[in-house]
């Protein structure tokens, strides 16, 4: 693919889709890690005497209402004091004053343009222009600029207005500096591991889990499981699980990942759990879990055999918590496989985050400066760990 090396910039009017899909809490943001990450190719612009047009959606938009809430103007002024850097927000998607800015706009300069999802509802109605790809919304936004980048990772398996669209109506198109890496940093941990090779796979579901372990047996040496999804693993196994977490509906498949797997599915041999969903002491219970409780974490003798399968791993690809690491006390599954993780680093190992919940997690429990990568996808980086080819990423021109 081409990528923003590969294009002319100076004095182009470059329209490049980021995504500062950023969680927000009344209005302050609350993680500015996938702003953070645009930094650098919208530097590299700059440097290049590029005329910058930034796009991205925040949220979902389905009413009026949640516009006043969703909109881009907050991350205008965060991007604004990370770059020290004017940001010209413009807080409209379309019309005469977006034109008007972008026909004055000057070498080094940076528009960003209001929340792309705010066209997924016009007049009170839910139009989906943005979020269905519409040719006309494409054609027009793809009208602004002369050449397109594609840095936003996180919806590159989303085909959207403002990001396949654009691609699809524009005479050039590249990849950014920020989906350059993740792809290269997603290729290196999955396609061409080093071995041993150990996937860690948590969260809640086994149905959020199935292509990637579908994807991931044949090219791991373990997996270790973690996180709700243990219990549904558990019940194939004919365990006692007491209160846990439990997808019926997938307990067929779970049996028959098991049998498929040769081994290399490794589960829970104990866990710390509760009387009810909340932050109180944990109780250890080993593989059968009495009526009542339910699994949280998974237990101190499970931490003992992960770290002990991860001590020799060359290559940890770690994707869903391993317990409910947000409670106080059943965070030390979660901060365990952190910690082994960052020692393989140290080693020299190759330790990757497939992005979403693990990525907040590791993040929050301190880990951010302990893995090689840690992706900025949550949906894109799970569907690059199933095989799937990306549709945003697939949409840029050929060199
Ligand atoms: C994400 O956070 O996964 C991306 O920004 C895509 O958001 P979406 O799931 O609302 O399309």
């Amino acid at each position: 693919k081409k990528t923003l090396k590969d294009l002319v910039v100076s004095s182009k009017k470059v329209l490049v889709r980021v995504d500062f899909n950023v969680p927000l809490k009344d209005g302050v943001i609350t993680d500015d890690n996938r702003i953070q990450a645009a930094i650098p190719t919208i530097k590299y612009l700059l440097e290049n005497n590029a005329k910058v047009i930034l796009f991205s959606h925040l949220s979902r938009i389905k009413s009026e209402e949640d516009k006043k809430s969703k909109s881009l103007a907050p991350v205008a002024k965060r991007l604004e004091e990370i770059l020290k850097h004017k940001i010209i927000f413009i807080n409209e998607t379309r019309g005469a004053k977006l034109e008007n800015a972008v026909s004055e706009l000057k070498e080094k300069e940076i528009i960003l343009v209001e929340n792309t999802r705010f066209e997924d509802v016009a007049n009170g109605e839910v139009v989906k222009l943005e979020s269905k790809n519409d040719s006309g919304l494409s054609k027009y936004w793809a009208s602004l600029g002369d050449v397109f980048v594609n840095d936003a990772f996180g919806t590159a398996h989303r085909a959207h207005a403002s990001n396949v669209g654009i691609s699809s109506n524009i005479g050039e198109s590249a990849l950014g500096l920020l989906v350059e890496s993740e792809i290269k940093m997603l290729g290196k941990g999955i396609d061409t591991p080093q071995r041993p090779f150990v996937a860690i796979l948590g969260g809640a579901k086994v149905s959020d889990k199935i292509g990637v372990i579908d994807h991931l047996l044949s090219k791991v040496d373990k997996i270790i499981i973690g996180g709700g999804m243990t219990y549904t693993f558990h019940k194939a196994q004919g365990l006692e699980i007491g209160n846990s977490l439990l997808e019926i509906d997938k307990v067929e498949l779970a049996k028959e990942f098991l049998a498929k797997a040769n081994g290399k599915i490794i589960l829970p041999v104990d866990s710390a759990c509760a009387s009810s969903y909340a932050d109180v002491t944990p109780t250890i219970v080993g593989e059968n879990i009495p009526e009542g409780m339910m699994g949280l974490d998974i237990g101190p003798k499970t931490i003992e055999l992960y770290k002990n399968i991860l001590k020799d791993a060359k290559t940890v690809v770690w994707n869903g918590p391993m317990g409910v690491s947000e409670f106080e006390n059943f965070k030390a599954g979660t901060v365990a496989v952190c910690e082994a993780s960052a020692k393989r680093k140290a080693d020299g190992g190759f330790t990757l985050i497939g992005g979403g919940d693990s990525a907040a997690a590791a993040i929050k429990l301190g880990f951010k400066d302990d893995f090689s990568w840690i992706s900025t996808g949550g949906g894109a980086s799970l569907e690059y760990m199933e095989g799937k080819e990306l549709v945003g990423i697939a949409a840029i021109q050929n060199k």
